[in-house]
């Protein structure tokens, strides 16, 4: 079956994309849309063992679905079963996979473009640039949980089969997600957080059945509850220009913070933002200059921002 027999009549694979809703929400706060591949053979089990076989052995990851919200990442059970074993007793192995930039695969590279093309068509004019397209699929044993984490992507969740409730967060709600978590995170850090009971009051739930998408906006955290069916979701993830500055951005205020400069959160002051943009593009441009590491340039590339910062 080819891509264009899960397409609307319109021709599109996603559905109830809106360009206000991009303007007002896109990488700000979580929004529902629509998509057609819940039927999709790509999505099949047998495809989808076949694909987990494909992928290098680091592309794929997977534990045991039972999980508690906050889950240490040092010492997440594994669930005793090869990859294959998983995928096939999906259903009563109570375990969570997922496979990582399932692009490697020709098939699944084109479906992942064909969904991004739609999205680009309004992303593009709140954050153009996109780059970096990465596709993954989440197979998840009835009642599985994925613990509350951030991730770097701007993302869409499609749920294909079964059903499942995200439970999300503000990305820039500082009283649970500090500068620290997000500079950490940026720097290399594990996407699981730790998660405390009062968080509930600020979460916003929703419900996902198959045909339904949630657009996830870069390092907003959220955790996963599977219903009491296997799910498969697909997620189809990018970067733009935006996305990117936000990361050098965080990893700069860390170094700054090594340095025992005390920086301005990012997105507190564009003015800042930008001046701190300008040092990054320096460093990297001295960088490849002299061909030495960035911590080798720091001290004058230091002295420009603080220098910005006191004006
Ligand atoms: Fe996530």
């Amino acid at each position: 079956m080819s891509i264009a027999a899960h397409t609307t009549t319109d021709g599109r694979l996603l559905s109830d994309l809106d360009q206000p809703t991009f303007d007002a929400r896109f990488n700000r706060r979580p929004f529902r849309i629509g998509h057609q591949l819940a039927d999709h053979r790509l999505f099949s089990l047998p495809r989808l063992i076949e694909l987990s076989k494909s992928l290098p052995e680091s592309r794929v990851e997977y534990n045991s679905g039972k999980l508690p919200v906050s889950q240490d990442p040092t010492s997440t059970p594994r669930n005793g079963l090869a990859i294959d074993e998983t995928i096939r007793r999906i259903e009563e192995c109570n375990s969570w996979m997922v496979l990582k930039n399932v692009e490697l695969d020709e098939e699944y590279s084109d479906l992942l473009n064909s969904c991004l093309a739609e999205v680009r068509q309004f992303s593009d004019h709140v954050s153009p640039g996109m780059k970096h397209q990465a596709g993954f699929i989440f197979i998840s044993s009835p009642g599985s949980v994925t613990p509350y984490h951030i991730d770097p992507e701007n993302n869409f969740l499609l749920q294909i089969r079964g059903q499942k409730c995200v439970y999300m967060f503000p990305q820039d709600d500082r009283d649970i997600l500090t500068e620290e978590n997000l500079e950490a995170f940026f720097t290399g850090g594990h996407r699981n957080l730790p998660y405390e009971k009062w968080y509930d009051e600020r979460s916003e739930r929703f419900e996902l059945n198959p045909g339904d998408g949630l657009h996830f906006p870069v390092a907003a955290p959220h955790w996963v509850q599977n219903g009491s069916e296997v799910s498969i979701s697909f997620s189809i993830t990018f970067q733009t220009k935006d996305s990117a500055d936000r990361r050098s951005l965080h990893r700069l205020n860390k170094q700054l913070c090594h340095w025992g400069i005390t920086p301005t959160g990012v997105g507190r002051s564009s003015w800042r933002d930008a001046a701190k943009l300008g040092l990054v593009s320096g460093i990297r441009a001295a960088k490849r200059l002299i061909g030495k590491r960035d911590e080798a340039t720091a001290p004058a590339g230091m002295a420009v921002y603080a220098k910005a910062a006191k004006s």
